[in-house]
């Protein structure tokens, strides 16, 4: 079993694709073992980020995160970071498959909606900062 964090972004938020996205990733037969609607601060943004402090994009996609209430869902099952990371597509849309939540639903990779932790060690330390006390 393995855990994973994902995030549904603002413009997720605001299109109100919060059902939409999480029914997919239960349909699937993975399970929502944590999960809070959230405005999150600056610092928790930019620590989240902090492997892109260095890029061009990171001011951008760090306001973007702090523009709205965004959705942390952390989420369990078999595969489960392969899994999720495969249904949500790739990080610019326009070469996301269709039947993935960036290829159904976003065009531009400043609002692609959604994010998913990479690996083990990412999925570790990101649930360790959105959840911190565990509470799943
Ligand atoms: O989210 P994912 O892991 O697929 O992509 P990433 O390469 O880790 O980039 C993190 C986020 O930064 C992306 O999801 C985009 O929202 C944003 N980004 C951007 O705005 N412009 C880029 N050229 C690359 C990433
Ligand atoms: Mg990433």
């Amino acid at each position: 079993m393995e855990k994973t964090l994902v995030l549904i972004k603002p413009g997720g938020v605001q299109r109100n694709l919060i059902g939409e996205i999480t029914a997919r990733i239960e349909r699937r037969g993975l399970k929502v073992v944590g999960l809070k609607l959230i405005h999150a601060d600056r610092e928790t943004v930019e620590a989240h980020y902090d492997e892109h402090r260095e890029r061009p994009f990171f001011g951008g996609v760090v306001s973007y995160l702090t523009s709205g209430p965004i959705v942390a869902l952390a989420i369990e099952g078999e595969n489960a970071i392969k899994a999720i990371r495969a249904m949500m597509g790739a990080t610019n849309p326009i070469d996301a498959n269709p039947g993935t939540v960036r290829g159904d639903f976003a065009l531009s990779i400043e609002d692609n909606l959604t994010h998913s932790s990479s690996d083990p060690e990412a999925a570790e330390r990101e649930l360790g900062l959105w959840f911190p006390t565990g509470t799943f």
